[in-house]
């Protein structure tokens, strides 16, 4: 895998990685990316025919526990339903302030293998794909490569990094904790790793020899330059293109992105049942099981009724730890400015 340019723009599921951010990105020669994780195999399909012609683009997948080779079916199962029930009641007061019916428990759990077959169809008719949350076993990577795939895994650590390499991947996303969004920690029971991404970086070019790309908290040119001078071969942005024109961040991330002057970001559960970094508000304060995607499925009808009603207070506003930095404007200057190419005010 060649990286022709110094910019990534990282895939960003539920909205902000639309077609149109992709497109823009791809125009300048970087490389574009689309979230499949929130969508269904057949929004893929029509995903890459929209693409196809645009340039390099590529498109993520979260992994299901079912195809994840990281999972300890035992310790995942236990106690799910009574975890999970727990959570719910939780819930109750945020769902009757929106004026919105929760799933039940049995509900929550029906769709936990996320169409992850038809998914891996769909990518096979993509370029470029990646990997997220686990690690599916060495033969599909196999059947990627078969269809000419290149295929990237997250990783947050550097046994996940060995593991990457030893099933097939081409290249590897290094995620550092400063990371806005999910961490992709393979372990869906693990804590994630909190060494800052250029120690990460240093570590992983110390033990791997495929390519890999830096992800957290790259928000300007320097921090740009500075995770190509640790060996990465380009740098993947996700909250510096979250207040782009292209992107489609809901109005009310946006928003809070800008007026949230603190600074502040925080680690939640409680979102998805994964990790993941938002901006801090009043939803933030339940406690999650590490359930996914049950906890998901748990919280969609809040998350989406608080878009809806543009509350801050109950829905993820994902953000890296260098969100203040983030620019509004075209996508294709962002780029072009991170990459070292233009000057931006
Ligand atoms: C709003 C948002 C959504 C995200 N969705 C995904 C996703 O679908 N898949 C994924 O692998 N990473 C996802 N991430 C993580 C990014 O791909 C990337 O690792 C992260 O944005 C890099 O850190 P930064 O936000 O500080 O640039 C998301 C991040 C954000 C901010």
């Amino acid at each position: 895998m060649e990286f022709h340019h110094p910019i990534v723009a990282a895939p960003m599921a539920g909205g902000p990685s639309s077609n149109e951010l992709a497109r823009a990105v791809a125009s300048t020669g970087a490389l574009g990316f689309l979230g499949g994780g929130n969508k269904t195999a057949q929004q893929i399909v029509e995903d890459y025919r929209s693409v196809a012609d645009a340039g390099a683009v590529g498109v993520n997948l979260f992994v299901p526990d079912a195809a994840n080779t990281a999972v300890d079916v035992a310790k995942s199962s236990a106690q799910r339903g009574e975890k999970l029930a727990a959570f719910r009641e939780q819930l109750m007061p945020f769902a009757e302030r929106l004026g919105v019916e929760l799933p039940t428990v049995e509900q929550a759990g029906e769709d936990v293998s996320d169409d992850w077959d038809a998914k891996l169809e769909a990518a096979v008719e993509w370029p470029i794909v990646t990997f997220t949350f686990g690690l599916p076993a060495p033969a599909v990577f196999q059947r990627l490569h078969a269809s000419d795939t290149q295929v990237g895994v997250t990783i947050t650590s550097v046994a996940e990094a060995h593991n990457a390499v030893a099933h097939g991947a081409d290249f590897l996303v290094v995620q550092g904790p400063e990371a806005g969004g999910h961490r992709s920690v393979h372990d869906p029971l693990g804590e994630p790793e909190t060494l800052e991404l250029p120690a990460l970086l240093d570590d992983v070019n110390a033990v791997v020899d495929v390519p890999f790309v830096a992800a957290g908290g790259i928000a300007t040119p320097e921090d740009v330059r500075d995770v190509l001078a640790h060996g990465a071969s380009a740098a993947s942005v996700g909250t510096a293109l979250l207040l782009s024109d292209e992107a489609g961040s809901n109005p009310v991330h946006r928003q809070m992105l800008q007026e949230d002057r603190s600074g502040v970001t925080q680690l939640t559960r409680v979102y998805s049942g994964r990790v993941s970094r938002s901006l801090v508000n009043e939803f933030m304060s339940l406690t999650a099981p590490a359930v996914y995607p049950e906890v998901n499925a748990l919280t969609v009808p809040i998350k989406r009724a608080a878009i809806q009603a543009r509350d801050p207070r109950s829905t993820h506003l994902f953000a890296g730890t260098r969100y203040l930095q983030a620019k509004t404007g075209p996508a294709a200057e962002i780029v072009e400015w991170l990459a070292g190419n233009r000057h931006k005010e």
